[in-house]
C-alpha cells in the first residue's frame, strides 16, 4: 500500500509508526469501501477536523458513553464525570473520546423504561462494536442504564469498566428524611387516604428530590450499582457514593485510568462476569435486600455472556443468605449513609464465607483480594448488620411456582408483611393497567380487606413493557379503613423502592396464555412464601373451558418498528426479558 504519511501518523490502518501497537486505537474497525488505505485516510482526515493531534491520535482510546440528557435527573453529573474519566485516562496514557448513546429515564419513557432496555442494550453494542476504542467506559445510573450497558458490552466484547452516577441525597420534609421514591409512594398513600391534603403533598413532593444522582433507597438503582460492583465490572468502592460527594469524582478519574491498562492487558467482560462472579452478585442482591428488578437485570447480562440463570439456585441460596444491609424498603437507613459505613465492603466482608473469592474484578484481582484489601471505614456503624444478627433471617428474595406460576415468579418478602407471607383470599381480578385505574378507587367494588387482589396483561408482552405496576394500589374504601398492605399478584414488575406483600413476574405471563389469565373474580388463591409455593384453587377441567374461550390482547401500531420487534422477540421475566436473539448460545455452566 502506498503511504501518503505527511502529518506524523502512519496511514497503514496495521501498523503505527514506530512501534508496534498494544492497541489497535485509531486503526480498529474501519468503514469498509473495499480500500482500507482510503478508510484510515478518510478517517484520520475527518478526526484531524476534531483538533486532535498525531501525538493523542497514537494512544489507545478509551470511549466514555454520554448518557447526559436533559430528560435524565438522575444522570445529572454526568458532564462531570466524563471531565473526570478524561482526566484519568489522559494521565495513564490514553485517549479519552466521549460518544453519546441512548439514556432512559423512569419517569419519562412511555410506556415503560423496560420496554426501552433492549433498545439501549442494542445502542450501546452496535456503537461500541462500530467506533475505534479498546476500552469503553460505561456511565450508567437511572434503573435501566446500568443493565442496559452492561448487556451492550458483554456482547461487544471488548475491555469496559462502569461508573455509576451515585445515589441523591436525602430530603427532609417536617422533620422527617425523605428517600426516593420509597417515601414518594408512602406519602402518595397517605394522601389517597386522606391524611395529606393537596398542599402538603404538593410541598413533599418538591423535596423528595433534593440533589442529582438516583433514588437513595435500596431501588433498581442502588441494588444494580452493588450487583454491578459484586460482578466485578465497577472499581471497589463505587456502589454508595452520593453523586455530588467529591469521592464520587476522584472514583470516575480511578476509573477512566484503570480503563487505560484494561485496554492494555485486554481483559474483557467475558473474564470478568462468569458464573462464578453472577453467583457473587445474586449474594450481594439477596443479602441487600434488593430490588426483584435485580434478578431480570442480571438474568438478561448473564444471558449475553451464555450463562443461564437458575432461579430455583437463587432461591435457594436465598434462604442461607440473611438480609444484612439496613436500608429503605425493608430498613430505616439510606445509601448515604451506607456510603460512610464503607459502602459494598463491610456487606462483601460479612458475606465472605459464601462468597466465590477468586472471581476476577476490574482491578485485576480477585473479589478476595479485594475484600482483604478494603480498609474498615467505620466500625460502629449501623447500617451492615453481622451475619449474627441480621434484619432479616433469610434473602430478601423468594421465589414462587405452583398452578398460579408454572414458571416462576417472585415475592421480596423482607419487604412483605409477616402475616401476609402465608394467605388464602378471594381473587379481585384486573384485566390490565385500564380496568385497574377505572375500578380500583370505585366506592362499588367488591373487595375485603383479606382478598388478595390481581392484575394480569402487565407483563413483557402484555402492557407491553413489564410496566412497575405490581404494587397496585390498596383500594381507596379499604385505605379509609386503615389497610395498609394486602396481598397483590401480577405479571408486573415493581419498583425497588415500593413495599407490600406483592407477587411479581408471574410467568408465563397472561399475554401468551399464562394461568393468570384464567383467574376470574371469586377464585380462591393460595400463597404459601415458606413451602414457596402460589396456587389458583380451581379444577382442572374448570380451567381448560376458560382457555378455550382465551384470546391474547392486540396492541395498536404493533405491525411496525420498535413495537414489532419487541412483542415478537421478547423474552419472559424468568430469562430476563431480552430479545430471544440477543442471547449467547448458552454454557454448560449455570448459576
Ligand atoms: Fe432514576 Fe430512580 S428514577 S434511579
Amino acid at each position: 500500500m502506498t503511504k501518503h504519511d505527511t502529518s506524523g501518523l502512519s496511514l497503514d490502518p496495521r501498523h503505527p509508526k514506530g512501534a508496534s501497537p498494544v492497541t489497535d486505537g485509531i486503526r480498529s474497525g474501519l468503514a469498509q469501501y473495499g480500500d482500507a488505505g482510503l478508510s484510515f485516510f478518510l478517517r484520520k482526515a475527518f478526526i484531524k477536523a476534531m483538533g486532535y493531534s498525531d501525538e493523542a491520535l497514537e494512544r489507545p482510546i478509551v470511549a466514555i458513553t454520554d448518557t447526559f440528557s436533559g430528560y435524565n435527573g438522575c444522570h445529572r453529573t454526568v458532564p462531570d464525570l466524563i471531565a473526570a474519566i478524561e482526566r484519568g485516562v489522559m494521565h495513564a496514557g490514553g485517549l479519552p473520546i466521549r460518544f453519546p448513546t441512548i439514556s432512559i429515564h423512569e419517569s419519562f419513557s412511555h410506556p415503560t423504561s423496560m420496554f426501552l432496555r433492549n433498545l439501549m442494550a442494542m445502542d450501546t453494542e452496535e456503537m461500541v462494536r462500530a467506533q475505534p476504542m479498546d476500552a469503553v467506559v460505561l456511565i450508567g445510573g437511572c434503573d435501566k442504564t446500568v443493565p442496559a450497558l452492561l448487556m451492550g458490552a458483554a456482547s461487544a466484547g471488548i475491555p469496559a469498566i462502569m461508573e455509576v452516577t451515585g445515589p441523591m441525597m436525602t430530603g427532609h420534609f417536617r422533620g422527617e428524611r425523605l428517600g426516593a421514591c420509597t417515601d414518594c409512594r408512602r406519602l402518595w398513600s397517605l394522601y389517597r387516604a386522606g391524611d395529606m391534603d393537596e398542599a402538603e403533598i404538593e410541598l413533599a413532593g418538591g423535596r423528595l428530590m433534593p440533589t442529582a444522582g438516583t433514588c437513595m433507597v435500596m431501588g433498581t438503582a442502588s441494588t444494580m450499582a452493588l450487583m454491578t460492583e459484586t460482578v466485578g465490572m465497577m472499581l471497589p468502592g463505587g456502589a454508595a457514593i452520593p453523586a455530588v460527594h467529591a469521592d464520587r469524582l476522584r472514583h470516575a478519574e480511578a476509573t477512566g485510568a484503570r480503563a487505560v491498562a484494561l485496554a492494555a492487558d485486554g481483559l474483557t467482560p467475558d473474564r470478568i462476569m462468569t458464573p462464578a462472579a453472577f453467583e457473587n452478585a445474586f449474594r450481594m442482591l439477596l443479602a441487600v435486600g434488593g430490588s426483584t428488578n435485580g434478578l431480570i437485570h442480571m438474568a438478561a447480562v448473564a444471558g449475553r455472556l451464555g450463562i443461564e440463570v437458575d432461579l430455583a439456585a437463587i432461591d435457594r441460596m436465598g434462604r442461607e443468605t440473611p438480609v444484612l444491609v439496613d436500608l429503605k424498603p425493608s430498613g430505616r437507613h439510606y445509601m448515604e449513609d451506607l456510603h460512610r459505613a464503607g459502602g459494598a465492603a463491610p456487606i462483601l466482608k460479612e458475606l465472605r464465607g459464601m462468597l466465590n473469592l477468586g472471581a476476577l474484578t476490574v482491578t485485576g484481582r480477585t473479589l478476595g483480594e479485594e475484600i482483604d484489601r478494603a480498609a474498615e471505614e467505620h466500625p460502629e456503624q449501623a447500617v451492615v448488620r453481622p451475619m449474627s444478627d441480621p434484619v432479616w433471617p433469610e434473602g430478601g428474595l423468594a421465589v414462587l411456582r405452583g398452578t398460579l406460576a408454572p414458571d416462576t415468579a417472585v415475592i421480596k418478602q423482607s419487604a412483605a408483611s409477616p402475616e401476609l407471607l402465608a394467605h388464602e383470599g378471594r381473587a379481585v381480578v384486573f384485566d390490565g393497567l385500564e380496568d385497574l385505574a377505572a375500578r380500583i378507587d370505585d366506592p362499588d367494588l367488591d373487595v375485603a380487606r383479606d382478598d388478595i387482589l390481581v392484575l394480569r396483561n402487565a407483563g413483557p408482552k402484555g402492557a407491553p413493557g413489564m410496566p412497575e405496576a405490581g404494587s397496585m394500589p390498596i383500594p381507596k374504601k379499604l385505605a379509609a379503613e386503615g389497610v395498609r398492605d394486602m396481598v397483590r399478584i401480577s405479571d408486573a414488575r415493581m419498583s425497588g423502592t415500593a413495599f407490600g406483600t406483592i407477587v411479581l413476574h408471574c410467568c408465563p405471563e397472561a399475554a401468551v396464555g399464562g394461568p393468570l389469565a384464567l383467574v376470574r373474580t371469586g377464585d380462591r388463591i393460595r400463597l404459601d412464601t415458606p413451602a414457596r409455593r402460589l396456587d389458583l384453587l380451581v379444577d382442572e377441567a374448570a380451567l381448560a373451558a376458560r382457555r378455550r374461550d382465551w384470546r391474547p390482547p392486540v396492541h395498536a401500531g404493533s405491525q411496525r418498528g420498535y413495537l414489532k420487534l419487541y412483542l415478537e422477540t421478547v423474552t419472559q421475566a424468568d430469562r430476563g426479558c431480552d430479545f430471544d436473539f440477543m442471547a449467547k448460545a448458552a454454557s454448560p455452566e449455570a448459576v
